[in-house]
């Protein structure tokens, strides 16, 4: 794809998918949209050479497959690792706080969200809700509230004259979104969810709401931004860019080799969940592709994965936050991420390559490495890599105020991406 049309495609993606269940739906279409054919982990799979499939768990994971008309012995797999979920607040199973006249939503912290931006902000909440319907049955539904109808306003400097020094937040106390003012009828949370769940999808029959997963988000559209329109802004950027960028590599693909995507939900708390990074969803799905442990053993070791999560771009304003020699810049091309420590998983052989493909597909890249006395980030890539063994580059778009909730990119970096991840998906056999 084009570099305009893709970006505004992408931001299309982001604005669209204020939560996992929402991005999994969202890539779902347009792979079903693109000739790949649905899998159900609970059938028996009959995989064919060039077939493409996909296939989600808790429908907030994504594995889409084209299985390669060379043998995944001969050959391996190429994988591209991403994740769906992003720090945010999440809506408490008791959720109506009445402070007279207000109703208040009670929310939880999900990931390591940066706060302060969230206040003064228009918000709205979207996720999914699981349901009894007329019939007695258990069903679930996303919804998607879409107009602005929380806020989250800060205290006036007047009330905290020291607020610009030293204002902080507690989580349980200052972020409760304000929701409305209660008139004499006493409507709470629970009404506004399951009037919600009916008007966008009138077909439900539902009955009673038993539970929830929403998330509050800012309705504020991702944009283009700059003078000369180099910067892209919006929510969720860590890491929905790297689950378009890898999806549109996908469709790209040809059937020679065997080509993953994997998009996993939870790497912000730790990957450790069902459809974690962390959990067996992978392994699983390789498993399939590869009739035997045997085969699989055998396959890994041809195989390579780039797990793609977004950089720190280095701060013009807090330039010492960063190494000197290592300060990755907007546009400047997707950054290697390096780590003593084994918190990325790269190592020289994976670096080689991913710059070799980088030059292959005419794009720059740059190299990201923590200042040593800062503590490193992670991502999937050291989770995944000692799972299941396979050879691993983490690599990522870089970019500004990760984990706010408007976070910045270069304009240019996801395309370069994209062209970086095409190529790896056309890569024959690795070089070790
Ligand atoms: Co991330």
């Amino acid at each position: 794809m084009d570099k305009d049309p893709f970006i505004l495609d992408l931001l299309a993606f982001v604005g669209s998918s204020p939560t996992p269940f929402h991005a999994v739906a969202s890539m779902q279409t347009r792979f079903l949209d693109n000739g790949f054919a649905s899998l159900d982990e609970r059938h028996e799979w009959d995989l064919r050479a060039g077939g493409r499939y996909i296939v989600t768990r808790n429908g907030s994971s994504l594995i889409a497959i084209i299985v390669g008309r060379h043998a995944v012995t001969a050959n391996g797999m190429r994988i591209v690792g991403a994740h769906t979920d992003s720090p945010c607040l999440k809506v408490k199973p008791s959720a109506n706080i009445t402070r007279s006249p207000y109703l208040q939503l009670g929310v939880e912290v999900y990931g390591g969200a940066l706060l302060n931006p969230w206040f003064d902000r228009d918000l709205s909440l979207a996720g999914r809700v699981t349901y009894r319907n007329s019939a007695g049955k258990i069903v679930s539904a996303n919804i998607d509230f879409r107009e602005p109808i929380a806020v989250i306003p800060s205290l006036a400097i007047h009330l905290d004259r020291d607020a610009n020094k030293n204002r902080s937040i507690n989580s349980e106390q200052h972020v409760s979104p304000v929701v409305l003012i209660r008139g004499d009828a006493e409507i709470d949370f629970l009404d506004l969810v399951k009037r919600q769940l009916l008007d966008e999808h009138p077909e439900c029959a539902a009955k009673s709401v038993l539970s929830y997963e929403l998330s509050l988000y800012d309705t504020q559209a991702p944009a283009i931004v700059g003078a000369n329109r180099d910067f892209i802004t919006g929510a969720r950027f860590d890491n929905l860019l790297s689950c378009y960028c890898g999806a549109s590599a996908l469709l790209d693909a040809g059937d020679d080799v065997s080509c993953v995507l994997v998009c996993n939900d939870h790497e912000e708390v730790g990957s450790a969940s069902a459809c974690g990074a962390q959990g067996p969803f992978l392994k699983s799905v390789l498993e399939r592709i590869t009739a035997n442990p045997e085969a699989l053993t055998r396959a890994l070791d041809r195989s390579f994965m780039v797990s793609a999560d977004n950089a720190h771009a280095a701060h013009p304003n807090y330039t010492d936050k960063h190494d000197a020699q290592h300060r990755p810049v907007l546009n400047g091309g997707p950054a290697i991420k390096i780590n003593a420590n084994q918190r990325y998983a790269t190592n020289s052989q994976t670096a080689a390559v991913f710059q070799d493909l980088c030059i292959q597909a005419g794009v720059p890249v740059q190299t990201f490495v923590s200042r040593s006395d800062l503590a490193c980030g992670t991502t999937i890539g050291p989770i995944i890599a000692s799972e299941i063994g396979i050879n691993t580059v983490d690599v990522g778009v870089p970019q500004w105020a990760m984990h706010s909730i408007r976070e910045t990119a270069g304009q240019a970096d996801s395309h370069y991406l994209y062209l970086a991840l095409r190529e790896f998906f056309r890569l024959q056999a690795l070089p070790f």
